[in-house]
């Protein structure tokens, strides 16, 4: 296992589109551990094959307060729902995080690596984290879908990281409390 180079956005390979995996190879095997070690070592959310300049249609994702891993090969977003509008950064887009409008829910279907298939239903960041991902393996960035741009250090950025922490800290309260209610009747 190793730790690969993230590729910065200046570079060509990231706009490219990325070839489906047809069959599991000793490559593609270290290649996915690879970049797990390279996501951890980055405290990154997500990692998309061509971010470390291999075109195959392969990623990982891994949210910060959830144990499960998820390795995508060949991954197809299959059904949406809704809107949500959250801050995004991206390991290859470094200083600025930008304000993209994405589907609230989406189903992901992917195989894993025995090119078995199986499918995610998944909402909130994780469903940002797997749209950001497969936009990676068609070559678009999401500086592409922003439509607006904040620079990390800027004053403005920090106003919306601290308010999107409210609401998920206010999420949270109403996830607890609704817990709570169900306990009580029984
Ligand atoms: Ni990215």
């Amino acid at each position: 296992m190793a730790i690969r180079n993230v590729l910065l956005d200046s570079d060509d390979i990231l706009r490219k589109i990325s070839k489906p995996v047809e069959k599991i190879t000793p490559t593609i095997l270290t290649l996915l551990d690879d970049m797990l070690d390279t996501l951890e070592s980055a405290e990154g959310v997500g990692l998309a094959a061509p971010q470390v300049g291999i075109l195959r249609r392969i990623a990982v994702v891994r949210l910060p307060d959830e144990d499960i891993l998820y390795e995508l090969i060949n991954p197809e977003i299959i059904e949406t729902d809704g809107e949500q509008e959250k801050l995004e950064g991206c390991l290859s887009v470094n200083g600025i995080a930008g304000l993209v409008r994405r589907p609230v829910r989406v189903k992901v279907r992917a195989l894993n690596r025995r090119l078995e298939p199986y499918e995610i239903e998944a909402k909130g960041l994780l469903a940002i984290a797997l749209a950001h991902e497969i936009d990676h393996l068609d070559g678009v960035l999401y500086t592409d879908r922003a439509h607006k741009i904040m620079d990390t250090s800027s004053q403005e950025y920090k106003d919306y990281v601290a308010k999107e922490e409210r609401e998920e800290d206010a999420e949270k309260r109403a996830k607890r409390r609704a817990m709570r209610a169900k306990r009580r009747v029984g």
